[in-house]
């Protein structure tokens, strides 16, 4: 069962940080999740539209220049990360699952993620995942090597077959929504299983029973070690 970091490490530092980036790949996190939003041409790496939960601004992120966003703190001092920022951050060390919040974010992913193949990254170093299913059907093909993960939070679904539909290397489900007649019905269609948010000791053995391929988690390094026992 994979590691993800979700976030970094959100149960450690302050979310989409680089500190909470660095300290999840420090920790041996394989993967790293963050979320990103267009604005004004760049990818922002932030989960709310709004300010007031992760930052020291109030209001929508759309109310302010991107001088002044860069300027809030998202806590421990950092600012609001960039896409390109976390890249350079990550440097390969852990593959980056970047979440589309927004439809405007990707075709700005989709381009940011060809300059670095062209700079020696690989495909296998990203995977762009979404709970918009258009959006990542028109990444996927303006671009068939990138690899899509299919977001759902939907309640009893059994059939992956919309994220099979699109392509998708993964399809990433909420823990709540589970049920193994999806697990194994993504694994027969040659799906990956991923799952949100896993941070119970309890759950890290139920969804390895369940043959889950990886799990998103605030305590990478608790993941971890559970693994290696
Ligand atoms: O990508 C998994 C998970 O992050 C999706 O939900 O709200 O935490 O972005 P959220
Ligand atoms: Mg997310």
């Amino acid at each position: 069962m994979i590691c993800i970091g979700h976030r970094g490490a959100r149960g450690v530092y302050p979310e989409n940080t680089i500190q909470s980036i660095e300290y999840a790949i420090d920790c041996g996190a394989p993967w790293v999740e963050i979320d990103v939003r267009a604005y004004q041409g760049r990818l922002l790496v932030i989960h709310d539209d709004t300010l007031e939960r992760t930052t020291n601004g109030t209001g929508y992120v759309t109310d302010y220049s991107l001088l002044e966003l860069r300027a809030l703190d998202a806590g421990n001092g950092q600012s609001i990360p960039l896409l390109e920022e976390v890249i350079a951050t990550v440097k390969q060390r852990a593959i980056i699952n970047v979440e589309l919040k927004d439809s405007t974010s990707t075709a700005l992913v989709l381009s940011i993620i060809e300059q670095h193949i062209a700079k020696g990254w690989s495909y296998d170093d990203f995977l762009v995942s979404s709970f918009l299913h258009q959006d990542l059907q028109w990444l996927k093909h303006a671009n068939p090597n990138i690899r899509i993960g299919a977001l759902s939070a939907g309640v009893g679904i059994d059939d992956a077959g919309f994220a099979q539909s699109l392509a998708a290397y993964s399809i990433n489900l909420c823990q709540e929504s589970l049920n193994q007649k999806i697990i194994d019905d993504a694994h027969n269609r040659g799906l990956k299983v991923f799952v949100y948010t896993v941070n119970d000791t309890r759950d890290f053995i139920k969804l390895q029973h369940m043959k889950v391929d990886g799990v998103f988690t605030d305590y990478p390094e608790k993941l971890l070690k559970w693994l290696a026992r």
